[in-house]
Order: structure tokens, then C-alpha cells, then sequence
């Protein structure tokens, strides 16, 4: 088991294959405390680093510097007002409104496995796979225990957390934070990197130095977001691409988050990662437990790749779930680009006919299906089949589809109402809104208040019978806008700061739903392209649209930034029309089909209108698709170059588990007649095999291919791409 507790020192050692995370019990007052997080250590009697034997001393033989020892102490969670003048992982208002706090060590339990957090999305493992610590502290005062939960994974040297607060006393508590994680640690020149964008432009990275103060990245939009991910990762400094120091945490939580850093005068980082505060407030009544959401912990001496290889092992084996988690996927058409609004049957199985023809597996019908929508601006909530599109309804379209060997999927916004829907004017008061105050709409709809129950079980039961009414084996489950007004009818006053997270709860539990009773359903989330692109969703939907970007070269950046942290078999990737519909760009059909070949491959465009010439491609690129996604889902992937950082070129590659076999993409984003063949140095092959590399006719030691390298020479031309396949000899 990866857990021990050493009684003699107070010492907990939590290891995996690679790392060593540690804390201790200081003082009578047994204080918890966060002693190390990093490369694995064989010695547990680690606890001089909390540096008890320095001034200011422990509170016990020193009472009379209590603030000074507070001040500088690295609690394992710390809380509010009690001279720990950083930012507080747990922030409690009393019913007499004071808000000091002080959880110390009660009790602990180690235990093989893990437990499901009620309601919210959790990580899993066998018995065999993993093993948990709840550590509980207490503040008697309060009558309030913390629950701090940490199961290791030591395979894939990933540690999850998180936090249960309950009342045991008679008095309400008010929590204003509850965080999933803190984590104090010696400030070693870290760089924290993140995740940015905006819509058509998510995930690209962004390094930034720590500072004096607070450093942070959060959203505040009841959705995780385009512009700000919930992840971080600190770089100590050094650390590369392949090498160095890398500490990675990212929220397995789709609503509002906040991860920060707060530099201390000591020079010490507190870093911290939960739910969102803003506009935060839980009601914790008498008897009750309010649960944080999970946050994913890993650390790696291999520099980003190594928190790569961490992350995808781990969301592959055990946040996936269903039928589709490790499976080969369909490779699907979409009629969105194709059609926007104005589709119907007969539109859409002329697409289909065509496709099918062409290797292409399944048809989903996007957008404007249902209601009287024909444009952006109605029947949202309405999820009736409308039979003048779709005359015979929907059965019929999908025996037909069926019938040309395809399978059929749907597009749904089920957290949204238009003002102009049958929903709307008969519940006025499921929209989100604060009473008097008319609510800020978004592409004209609302977002309906999913912390209410009677809303859930109303657009799940539309969901279930559009579902049963056909052989529907996909679902797009789209949300376009974010959240604000934040009111909620079905809330008493002192309850509304709940509101964002209920209304998570409730998104997670029709999703739940969903994938309970339709479990051969392969659903794929997505928000207005990739703004809800998180491992909470991806407890749902083994894939997620990544952006509403289709462009090749545009997508480079936004995969790169995706694949960083999750697996590429999670990456919703088509190819999609020229100009490109969102930036206008042109670029080859061929290198479009190589950068969603990264993903979940699919197309997005009217096959019976494009060029013949790409069209016959088309056969080609599904050929491609069969023999390399078992390569793509299962194998272990590398960057090795970005054009975000050389402005020429991007590289990624895929390795076989057995190293046997290795796919390298390459594409060329601008040409250039003045400049020479570039040295690519591959990764992760096994130095002493000999690979052939297809189509060219050499064969080359791993060694060589790794470590001097192969020369990729310049093409004719901007947006040219190629692809390596190399086999073992
Ligand atoms: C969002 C999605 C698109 C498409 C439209 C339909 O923007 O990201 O893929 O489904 O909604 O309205």
C-alpha cells in the first residue's frame, strides 16, 4: 500500500512509483503540516522540515510568538483568522458572524480503494490500484470536522484530494471557501503554467514567473470556461519540456474555480486549487456535509512530458467510464458547418448517402432539429422534433440513415431556454434571474436553473423520449453560454451564493442520468467549442468538442495546449470546410485531415458540395484513421516541437506501449525557400530497437532517432503536412 503512518513521528508518507508527498502532526496542538512533495523518498523521518526547532517555535514553548509561528507555519490546510495571514483553504463564517478557525489532527483511517464523492464527479480505481488517507481535524470550537482525502495512485504517480466539511454542532455555518487542495512548499524560482483563450481560441499556454503576492487563474462563469482553465502546473526553475521539476494540479470540476499562488514574505508558495469563491456561499446546516470537488495532483522530475504521461495514464484508466472508454469511436459527419440552420431529411441523407460511400460511420444532426428553430434566437427547452424539417419525424430520418450502414447522432442544449420557447412561457421562474432585475441574455436565451430538481427531471424526460424514439447512438451535449444574474427561485435568500454549484450538481446528475439508462450512448460534452473541456465532463463523455476553431493551423496551438494535460482519444477533432468558416483561412485537405487524425477524427462540411478532389480523398484519410487511432488512443504521446514558440513548424508523436511502433506528425505552417532540413529529435522509443521507417526506405537505431535525430526537410509551400510511421524491424 502506497500510505503508512509512522505513530513515533507523527509522519504520514503518502508514495507513488516516482514521488513522495509527506506531512506531519506538530505540537500538542497537533497542528497538521506539510512537510514534502516531490521525488520519491525511501526515508519517512523527514519532519525538520518544518523547521519546529527554529524560531519562532511551536505555540507550546513559545506562547507568546503564537502569530509569528501561525504566520509561517505550512499547514496542510489552513483556515481563516488566526494569524495565518495567507489565503485560507477553508473560510467559515460563524451565525455570529466571526470567522476564525483552527482545524487541528483528530483522527485518521488509511484504507485500500476509494470512495465515490456523492453527486460530483470522482476518480476510481480497484483495491489493487489504489489506497486512501482521510485525515479528520477538528475545530472544537466550531464543532466543525474537516475530512482531508487523499488516495494515491501509484502507478501513474498521480495523488487525488479532496475535502468533506461537516457541522456536528447546533449552529449554521456560512462557508465562503472550502478548497480541494493547499499545498505549502519552499518557493524554488517556479513558473507557473496555465491555460487561456477565448471562444475559437482555447487552451494555449502561458508561463508566467511567480511573484511577490497572488497569482491565480479562476472562473467565475458557472462553466469552466474558454478563457481560463482549471489547471496549473508549477515549474521549478529549469524544468523543460523533457526535463526538470513540474508539479501539475487541475480540477475535476466543470463549474467555477479557483487555482492560485500566494507568495509569502518568506518566500514560500501556497498554492491552492477548489471551487470557485466568487459569489460562494454554503449554507452548512446542523448535521450536514458539503463535499468539495476532486483535484488531481501529480509531480514530475521529467518536465511537462512527464506530467503529460501522468495526467493521460491516469484520465484514461480511471476517470473514463462506459462503453466508448477505450474504444475505437465512429468516425462521424456532422451537419453543423455543412448546414447551419437550414437542413432537412432529405438535405441530410443526401449527406449521408455520400458519406457512407466514402468510409464515413455516422451522422449527427446537429443544431435546429427541434422546436421551430431555424435560427439562433427560439425553442431552446422545446425538444420536440420538428416535422416539417423532418418529416416522419425522427425515426424515420434514422432508419434511413441506418439503412446506409451508418449509426445516428443528436445535438442537445439541455441547460438552456429561449424567451421564446413553450418552456419559458410556461415557467418563467426556471430561468436564472434575480427578481426585479431583467436577466442578461446570451445568443437570446437564458440558462435554466438546474439546482432545482423539477427543471432536471422536465428536460430529462424530453431527453429520454427524443432518445427512445429512435436508434440514437451519440449525443452532443452543447452549452452556449456562461451563467450570470445568478438568482434562483427555488432557493431561500441566505442559499443563493449556492447557486453555481447546485446548478453543477444538478448538470452532472442528468449527465449521470444519461449515461446510466442509455449506457451504449456514446456522448461527446461541449460548450460553444471547448469551454467546458474538464476532467469532471470527462467523467461523462469519453470525448469533448475542442473548440468551434476548425481551422488546421489554428487548432495546432489549441491540441497542443488539450493534449497537455489530457489524452488524445478526449480531443473532438473534424475536418472541416475551406475558407475556414471561423478564421478564413485555406489550407490543404490533406493537412487538415493529418491535424484532426490527433483526435477523434471526424468531418465537418457538406460532402456533396466540396471539391471533387477532396472529396476523393476523403476514402484515404478514413484508411489513415483505421490504421493509426488504436496508435492514437492507446499510445503514449510526446511534443516535440510547437509552432507557438518557432512560428514554423509543429511536431507530435505517438509511441506503442510496446515501442514497437511510433506515428510522427509533422506540419509545416510556413514554407520558406532560404532554410535548411530541421533536425527532429524523436522521444520514447526503445533505444536498442531498430525501426523502419515507412515509405523511405531507412531503417534507424532508437538511439539514433532519439538522441541525433532525423532531418525533416522544408517543403514547398505554408500548411503542408506529413506523417511518419515507424515500425519495429
Ligand atoms: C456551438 C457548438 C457548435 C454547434 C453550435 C450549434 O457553437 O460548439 O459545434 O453545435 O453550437 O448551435
Amino acid at each position: 500500500m502506497g500510505i503508512k503512518y509512522f505513530d513515533e513521528e507523527g509522519i504520514f508518507k503518502l508514495d507513488t512509483r516516482n514521488t513522495s508527498y509527506v506531512i506531519g502532526i506538530a505540537d500538542e496542538e497537533k497542528f497538521l503540516g506539510h512537510v514534502y512533495y516531490g521525488r520519491r523518498l525511501e526515508e519517512h523521518r523527514m519532519g525538520y522540515l518544518l523547521r519546529l526547532g527554529e524560531p519562532p517555535f511551536v505555540p507550546s514553548k513559545n506562547k507568546g510568538d503564537r502569530i509569528s509561528f501561525m504566520d509561517s507555519f505550512p499547514m496542510e490546510y489552513p483556515a481563516q483568522g488566526v494569524g495565518d495571514y495567507r489565503e485560507a483553504a477553508l473560510k467559515v463564517r460563524t451565525e455570529g458572524g466571526h470567522r476564525a478557525c483552527l482545524p487541528v489532527y483528530m483522527s485518521h483511517e488509511i484504507f485500500k480503494g476509494k470512495k465515490k464523492i456523492p453527486g460530483l464527479p470522482t476518480s476510481f480505481g480497484e483495491e489493487s490500484e489504489c489506497s486512501t488517507l482521510e485525515i479528520t481535524c477538528r475545530d472544537a470550537l466550531l464543532n466543525l470536522t474537516v475530512v482531508l482525502s487523499y488516495s494515491v495512485f501509484e502507478e501513474q504517480d498521480v495523488i487525488t484530494r479532496h475535502t468533506v466539511v461537516g457541522n456536528d454542532g447546533q449552529e449554521k455555518l456560512y462557508l465562503e471557501n472550502v478548497s480541494s487542495m493547499s499545498l505549502d512548499m519552499d518557493n524554488r524560482e517556479f513558473e507557473a503554467l496555465t491555460l487561456h483563450g477565448s471562444w475559437a481560441r482555447e487552451r494555449h499556454k502561458q508561463r508566467r514567473k511567480l511573484g511577490i503576492g497572488y497569482q491565480g487563474t479562476s472562473s467565475g462563469r458557472g462553466e469552466s470556461g474558454h478563457q481560463n482553465h482549471p489547471f496549473m502546473a508549477l515549474m521549478a526553475a529549469g524544468c523543460t519540456q523533457e526535463h526538470g521539476e513540474i508539479y501539475g494540479v487541475q480540477m475535476m470540476y466543470s463549474g467555477n474555480f479557483d487555482i492560485r499562488t500566494e507568495v509569502s514574505q518568506f518566500n514560500s508558495v501556497r498554492w491552492q486549487a477548489g471551487i470557485g469563491t466568487r459569489d460562494f456561499c454554503w449554507v452548512l446546516v446542523p448535521g450536514e456535509k458539503f463535499y468539495a470537488p476532486e483535484a488531481l495532483l501529480t509531480f514530475s522530475a521529467e518536465g511537462i512530458d512527464g506530467m503529460t504521461a501522468n495526467y493521460h495514464g491516469f484520465i484514461r484508466k480511471h476517470v473514463l467510464r462506459g462503453k466508448y472508454k477505450d474504444k475505437k469511436r465512429p468516425i462521424l459527419i456532422n451537419n453543423w458547418e455543412a448546414t447551419y440552420f437550414e437542413f432537412n431529411t432529405e438535405k441530410l441523407l443526401n449527406i449521408a448517402k455520400q458519406a457512407a460511400e466514402l468510409g464515413i460511420e455516422m451522422l449527427v444532426m446537429d443544431d435546429g432539429w427541434f422546436g421551430k428553430r431555424n435560427l439562433d434566437n427560439c425553442s431552446l427547452g422545446d425538444w420536440t422534433v420538428n416535422e416539417e424539417k423532418l418529416p416522419g419525424g425522427l425515426s424515420h430520418l434514422v432508419e434511413e440513415v441506418n439503412k446506409l450502414g451508418m449509426k445516428f447522432g443528436i445535438w442537445f442544449e439541455p441547460e438552456m431556454v429561449s424567451p421564446d420557447s413553450d418552456l419559458y412561457r410556461a415557467h418563467p421562474d426556471w430561468a436564472i434571474a434575480v427578481p426585479g432585475r431583467e436577466a442578461g441574455m446570451a445568443r437570446t436565451q437564458y440558462v435554466l436553473d438546474f439546482s432545482r430538481e423539477e427543471v432536471v427531471d422536465c428536460i430529462w424526460k424530453q431527453m429520454e423520449a427524443v432518445l427512445k424514439s429512435a436508434n440514437v447512438e451519440y449525443v452532443k451535449w452543447d452549452m452556449n453560454r456562461p451563467l450570470s444574474d445568478l438568482g434562483s427561485s427555488g432557493l431561500p435568500a441566505e442559499k443563493q451564493g449556492e447557486l453555481a454549484h447546485r446548478y453543477m450538481l444538478g448538470v452532472y446528475e442528468l449527465q449521470e442520468r444519461l449515461v446510466s439508462n442509455f449506457p451504449d450512448l456514446l456522448l461527446e460534452n461541449c460548450s460553444g467549442g471547448g469551454a467546458r473541456y474538464d476532467a469532471g465532463m470527462l467523467y461523462y463523455s469519453p470525448q469533448i468538442w475542442c473548440s468551434d476553431d476548425t481551422d488546421a493551423v489554428e487548432r495546432l496551438a489549441i491540441q497542443e495546449g488539450t493534449a497537455m494535460i489530457y489524452p488524445l482519444s478526449t480531443m473532438g477533432a473534424h475536418v472541416s470546410d475551406c475558407p475556414n468558416h471561423a478564421v478564413g483561412r485555406i489550407t490543404p485537405f490533406e493537412t487538415r485531415g493529418y491535424v484532426a487524425l490527433a483526435g477523434t477524427f471526424g468531418y465537418e462540411l457538406d460532402v456533396t458540395r466540396i471539391p471533387k478532389e477532396d472529396r476523393e480523398m476523403i476514402p484515404e484519410q478514413v484508411a489513415l484513421y483505421h490504421k493509426y487511432n488504436d496508435l492514437v488512443r492507446e499510445g503514449d504521446y510526446y511534443r516535440l516541437e510547437s509552432a507557438q514558440d518557432n512560428h514554423l513548424f509543429d511536431c507530435w508523436q505517438v509511441v506503442s506501449k510496446d515501442k514497437k511502433e511510433s506515428m510522427v506528425t509533422w506540419i509545416q505552417v510556413l514554407g520558406g525557400a532560404s532554410r535548411h532540413s530541421r533536425n527532429l529529435r524523436l522521444k520514447g522509443l526503445a533505444p536498442d530497437k531498430y525501426y523502419r521507417i515507412e515509405n523511405e526506405d531507412v531503417v534507424l537505431r532508437g538511439d539514433s532517432l532519439m538522441y541525433a535525430g532525423i532531418c525533416m526537410p522544408v517543403m514547398s509551400g505554408d500548411f503542408k503536412g506529413k506523417i511518419l510511421h515507424l515500425v519495429e524491424e
